[in-house]
């Protein structure tokens, strides 16, 4: 079966997986303002899809056809769920399965999935093999430990030994959340891990990687594999684009527009979508340009897109 990871270019680089932002909508945006290489869907709970079905993962799976290339990043600590869930990811189109190790979060973290994962290695071993039985390609996205920093080569090696086809890692502990610099100084020793143990398996790093620049200067002096964004879309949205250009306030403004369009496209029936935590997005769009911030302040007040479609008008 076609495996997108080995198509993709070096250095790759991906749209990180974040939570209630890059759900279809946020991606499609992101897609129009520049194109990453991949794309990664919110993280979703294979446990309770496994129980409750797809009412108990709020939308985080919708995607469109056109999109992609596109992995499912799901996480949990049951393999049987996660073998059903991955299998199901198959069915959607998905082009494979990362798995979260890495979410600090105590929601996570407490049922032994995310950043939990790696307090139960040999479960974590296990969770891989299950996702594997989809037939998709499987990868992982962790952090460098859970509570210290030196951790990581005993969990890095043993990630890599499961025969993956991609290792992402933000580089921070789960107890560090993301309140101290990513530790970017240990990215050669990483790379030489990954070069003994598995150098057939992809490298790809994530933390405080704002610009493309930064990115490319990064793989070429450490020879990683690939670069993962997150935040830097909210400092800019065309963080992607190849040659880094200046943007207008109508190419800004255009984007928003976009999303309200397609905001109001996927809020459904089955899958509605609130207003309120659109407004969080504004600042991405609406800054750098004369007359920005009251703009911004004129659209915090809206109460629907129509609301802020006649503002901008
Ligand atoms: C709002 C938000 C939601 C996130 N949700 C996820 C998630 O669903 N899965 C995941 O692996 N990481 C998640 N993360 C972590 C990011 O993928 C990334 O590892 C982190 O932001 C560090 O990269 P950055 O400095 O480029 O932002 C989230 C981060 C943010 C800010």
């Amino acid at each position: 079966m076609k495996n997108i990871w080995h198509d993709l270019p070096k250095p790759f680089f991906i749209l990180a997986p974040m939570e209630a932002v890059t759900d279809v909508v946020f991606r499609q945006v992101i897609a129009k303002a520049a194109a990453p290489d991949l794309y990664f869907s919110e993280f979703t709970n294979a446990t309770g899809w496994a129980a409750a079905g797809d009412k108990a993962i709020g939308g985080r799976l919708i995607k469109t056809n056109s999109e992609g290339p596109i992995i499912a990043q799901l996480w949990g600590s049951k393999p049987d769920a996660m073998a059903m869930l991955a299998t199901h990811c198959k069915t959607l189109g998905f082009d494979g399965i990362d798995i979260n190790m890495g979410c600090p979060d105590s929601s996570a973290v407490k049922s032994g999935g995310g950043a939990g994962m790696i307090r139960t290695p040999e479960l974590a071993a296990e969770m891989i093999a299950a996702a594997k039985s989809s037939g998709l390609p499987v990868s992982v996205k962790t952090r460098l430990g859970y509570s210290r920093v030196d951790e990581w080569p005993a969990w890095l090696e043993h990630l890599l030994r499961q025969d993956i086809v991609n290792l992402t890692i933000h580089l921070r502990t789960k107890k560090e959340m993301s309140k101290v610099p990513a530790h970017h100084e240990l990215i050669p020793a990483i790379k030489a891990l990954r070069d003994k143990i598995a150098p057939d398996t992809l490298l790809t790093i994530n933390g405080d990687i704002d610009t493309r620049e930064d990115g490319e200067r990064i793989a070429q002096e450490t020879g990683i594999d690939g670069v993962m964004i997150g935040r830097g879309v909210f400092k800019n949205p065309f963080v992607f684009e190849k040659a880094p250009q200046v943007h207008t306030r109508d190419e800004l403004l255009g984007l928003l527009k976009l999303q309200l369009d397609l905001h109001d496209k996927w809020d459904t029936l089955e899958h509605p979508r609130k207003f309120d935590p659109l407004k969080r997005f504004f600042k991405i769009y609406v800054r750098d340009f004369d007359g920005a911030a009251e703009l911004r302040d004129k659209l915090m007040h809206a109460k629907s897109t129509d609301e802020v479609r006649a503002i901008l008008a």
